[in-house]
């Protein structure tokens, strides 16, 4: 973020006014300046109008838009329009259509309606890119380069015949020899060898379960192949102006799994995120940390948030408003975590088109309204928040988080259909929430030695190097805590063989022989209270003392959450999925004995989140409740968006307030 040529925290949303008489522009940047905007995303959908037919360009319209911003002290964070081509190119290159799973030619008409492998595409793209990068390289108005848009939300998968070959060129790359494939796809099963490289094709709908390693690779190959054509923009964006920085918004959301992130975070200069709320989560606020959480560790420091809602979103079922302050603790939930940057898709509320009925920054009611009110009210906390940008995260507490295992978990054939990566995650997650601990996620490989408790919610795919690390970790004084049906199987999906927890068995302290996953509604209970459901195992005790054992089903007096003494560690196994309340206070007790403080003490409602500068940490206080709170802070603290210091060393929040202070350090 420190790459990003815009002052404090930057404050604005997608800006489409190709898609409105030029008249009303200068009515947008006054009132961006009113509501404090400083920076907006242009050019995201515009290459029909760029590019109007092949190798012909308009470039007069984006001239005018970029100076007008550049007038009003606003900058740009310019797209390269690539994630809608224009009906020409598909009318010329029909084959750059996207065919789905089941054989199905999708048509144009929409957006990202192109193969990720498209020659033809990524010849189209890169030449607009080109184009454009040179002609806008120099301008003062543009600080960023918004590659592409979300890249795979509507295309991360085509398995047309030019993607089969793509897949093939990947696999060669990846096993150089068939001998090699077979033999990590265990495609000795089901008649599935392989004697020519030119029999391998995307796992296409098929009679019955594809093999699980194939599925897997062509996983991994959808990720990169669009991280190839994010890459080639870039190297085309670098050549003609290397000065500026480069993002492209990713998707870290409930709804979205396509991209393993870790692959692509370090290819980013800025790393953005986009995050929506899902109208049915009745404590969206957790999903929003855990996302910010995520997205900050991704960066490894501060990132910003391309787009969310000002109110409801116009692509589910039922499209819930905000309540009353919900639009200013979302935005300031997401500083909290670790944004230098609050952006809405989008600026004005659209008249026309798939997203009319999507709110905006500037609703269709127009200034006369709750949203534009909270709009510019949020713009000036933003200012207010101006310090903050830069400070980051204080966690000792890590979660693992690997897309691989989530992808090879979810696929069809498993011991039950009803487990679910992230609702795993999130189920860990939000009692340290609650408690206001401050979390990191990690990869299986990451350096851990910032941190005293690691825990592995759900890991059932885990390569060797990345289970020595986390066993290490526990080995030399730290506490692992993992979930049930992790270290199952590696790199290749292969089972690891004489008992579960596979990898994970020996630092855990047990074994178990058999698993027996629970049918949805089926819960047991537990000693010492509280019940288990979704999952449980024969677990036998191999050094590790039982915590906790069935009271009752198939597995009495079988130990359902284990702890061990490994190295000078502690190792935990939750060979089951507890109920929220035991669940919690089995993570109370995992923190306390390893040592690990919330960041702040809070009555319960009110979230606390800590943003650490260089001389002061910033401490975010958040009531999600209905009754005012009381928070004990430093005596030499500033309320940062009251603007004055705290009397009393207590600050009131009152309810769905936001209180930020700055507390000096030393
Ligand atoms: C995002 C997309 C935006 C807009 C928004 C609506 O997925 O990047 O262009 O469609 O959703 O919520």
């Amino acid at each position: 973020m420190s790459a990003l040529n815009v002052p404090g925290i930057a404050y604005g949303g997608d800006y489409n006014p190709e898609q409105w008489p030029e008249e009303v522009w200068a009515e947008d940047v006054r009132l961006m300046r009113e509501a404090g905007v400083n920076m907006v995303s242009v050019g995201i959908f515009s290459w029909a109008l760029l590019e109007p037919s092949e190798g012909v360009y308009d470039f007069s319209r984006m001239d005018r838009i970029l100076e007008l911003l550049h007038e009003n002290g606003i900058a740009a964070d310019l797209a390269t329009p690539t994630a809608a081509p224009p009906a020409w190119f598909f009318r010329k290159h029909p084959d750059a259509l996207p065919v789905d799973k089941d054989g199905r030619g999708l048509s144009y008409g929409s957006r990202q309606t192109f193969c990720p492998s498209s020659p033809a595409y990524r010849e189209a793209a890169l030449r607009i890119t080109g184009e454009l990068a040179r002609r806008y390289a120099d301008h003062p108005a543009v600080v960023m380069w918004h590659i592409h848009n979300e890249y795979g939300c509507h295309n991360a998968e085509c398995y047309c015949d030019e993607s089969a070959a793509a897949f093939r060129r990947w696999l060669r790359a990846r096993y150089v020899t068939l001998d090699a494939l077979n033999d990590a796809w265990g495609t000795t099963f089901w008649s599935q060898w392989y004697y020519d490289w030119d029999e391998i094709i995307p796992p296409r709908a098929t009679g019955a379960v594809p093999n699980p390693t194939h599925q897997l690779d062509w996983r991994r190959f959808c990720s990169d192949a669009l991280l190839s054509l994010y890459k080639a923009e870039r190297a085309v964006l670098r050549e003609a102006a290397p000065q500026i920085p480069a993002t492209t918004n990713f998707m870290v959301m409930y709804n979205f799994d396509a991209l393993d992130y870790w692959r692509w975070a370090p290819e980013l200069d800025v790393v953005s995120n986009d995050h929506y709320l899902r109208s049915t989560d009745p404590e969206s606020e957790i999903d929003i940390a855990l996302s910010g959480d995520l997205v900050r560790s991704l960066a490894g420091g501060p990132w910003l948030l391309m787009e969310h809602s000002t109110g409801a979103v116009n692509w589910q079922p039922v499209n819930r408003a905000k309540t009353a302050g919900e639009l200013r603790r979302n935005a300031l939930a997401h500083v909290a975590r670790g944004a230098d940057g609050i952006a809405y898709f989008q600026w004005r509320a659209a008249k026309a088109g798939a997203e009319q009925w999507h709110s905006a920054m500037l609703p269709h009611a127009g200034t006369d309204s709750q949203i534009w009110r909270d709009v510019v009210a949020l713009g000036a906390d933003l200012k207010a928040l101006a310090e903050v940008r830069g400070s980051t995260g204080t966690a000792q507490t890590a979660i693992v988080w690997d897309w691989d295992a989530r992808w090879a978990m979810e696929m069809p054939s498993q011991p039950s259909s009803e487990l679910r990566y992230l609702e795993l995650a999130r189920s860990w997650y939000e009692p340290l929430w609650r408690e206001g601990v401050a979390v990191d996620f990690v990869r299986p490989d990451a350096d851990l030695s910032q941190y005293r408790l690691v825990l592995a919610p759900s890991l059932y795919l885990v390569d060797d190097e990345g289970a020595a690390n986390l066993t290490g970790f526990a080995e030399r004084g730290g506490t692992l805590a993992v979930g049930f049906h992790s270290g199952a199987v590696d790199a290749n999906c292969h089972v690891r063989l004489g008992g579960y927890p596979g990898a994970f068995r020996e630092a855990l302290g047990v074994r178990t022989d058999e698993l027996f996953p629970l049918l949805p509604g089926e819960s047991h209970g537990l000693s010492g209270g509280g019940t288990a459901s979704l999952w449980s195992e024969r677990v036998h005790l191999a050094g590790a003392e039982a915590v906790t054992s069935y009271t009752e089903g198939p597995l009495t007096g079988i130990p359902a959450v284990t702890r061990h003494t490994h190295g000078t560690g502690t190792t935990w196994y939750l060979a089951t999925h507890p109920d929220p309340t035991t669940l919690a206070a089995l993570l109370d007790r995992i923190r306390g004995e390893a040592g690990v403080e919330p960041v702040r003490a809070t009555p319960e409602g009110v979230e606390a989140a800590l943003r650490r500068g260089p001389d002061a940490d910033y401490l975010f206080l958040i009531n999600h409740g209905d009754q005012s709170a009381e928070v004990e802070v430093r005596s030499d603290a500033t309320d940062l968006l009251a603007g004055k210091p705290v009397e009393g060393g207590t600050v009131t929040v009152a309810a769905g307030d936001v209180v930020v202070v700055r507390e000096p350090r030393g």
